[in-house]
């Protein structure tokens, strides 16, 4: 749509500044090894883009952009209540509706599930919505994957959880993720 022209002479408005933000369990170094070396065992075909070690995690809540101006009260809604859990990532595979190669597990413990829970409640009071699509646990391994094929075996994977992160995702080449803030 177009902006009408403002004034001449009229204050410019200013941009709302954003950071592009999302709440996930980052792999500690041995199981993020064990994720790199699992992607190796995949057939990934031509068109394949696997996932870069230091990138691989799971996301929890994608926040989007979030106003700077926001973000400490976004910080301190998001120490909700967690119970240290271990996932096992049993389940590989490709989702033909996007391509996505992830790995999963095939039973999300509960713990997984009332942490989830405990954002949304949180997000929900700073007027966040969940989002339409459900709750669907899993680590991007490739995107543009609809040609690859996983392994024969199904992975087994033991990932000891004993926190959650804010990152922050920047776009901009080289784009990178940092992490904002570590729970608890
Ligand atoms: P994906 O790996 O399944 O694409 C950072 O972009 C992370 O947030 C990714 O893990 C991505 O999941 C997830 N995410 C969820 N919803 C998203 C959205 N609408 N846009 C971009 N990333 C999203």
């Amino acid at each position: 749509m177009n902006q009408p022209a403002a004034a001449p002479g009229a204050p410019a408005e200013a941009a709302v500044e954003t950071s592009r933000l999302f709440v996930a369990l980052w792999p500690d170094e041995a199981t993020r090894q064990a994720l790199h070396d699992h992607q190796a065992l995949w057939l990934w075909g031509r068109q394949a883009v696997p996932t870069r070690r230091e990138r691989l995690h799971m996301t929890l809540f994608f926040l989007g952009d979030w106003p700077l101006a926001a973000k400490p009260a976004l910080l301190q809604a998001l120490a909700v209540p967690f119970e240290p859990f271990t996932l096992t990532l049993d389940d590989a595979g490709v989702w033909r509706r996007n391509g996505i190669a992830r790995i999963g597990a095939r039973e999300a413990p509960p713990e997984l599930l009332r942490l989830r829970t405990h954002l949304e409640l949180a997000l929900a009071r700073l007027g966040v919505g969940g989002g339409t699509g459900g709750f669907e646990p899993h680590i991007t391994l490739a995107r543009k994957a609809q040609q690859a094929q996983p392994p024969r075996l199904p992975p087994s994977i033991r990932w000891p959880v004993r926190d959650y992160v804010l990152v922050e995702s920047e776009l901009r080449p080289p784009a990178r993720y940092s992490v904002v803030r570590r729970y608890p």
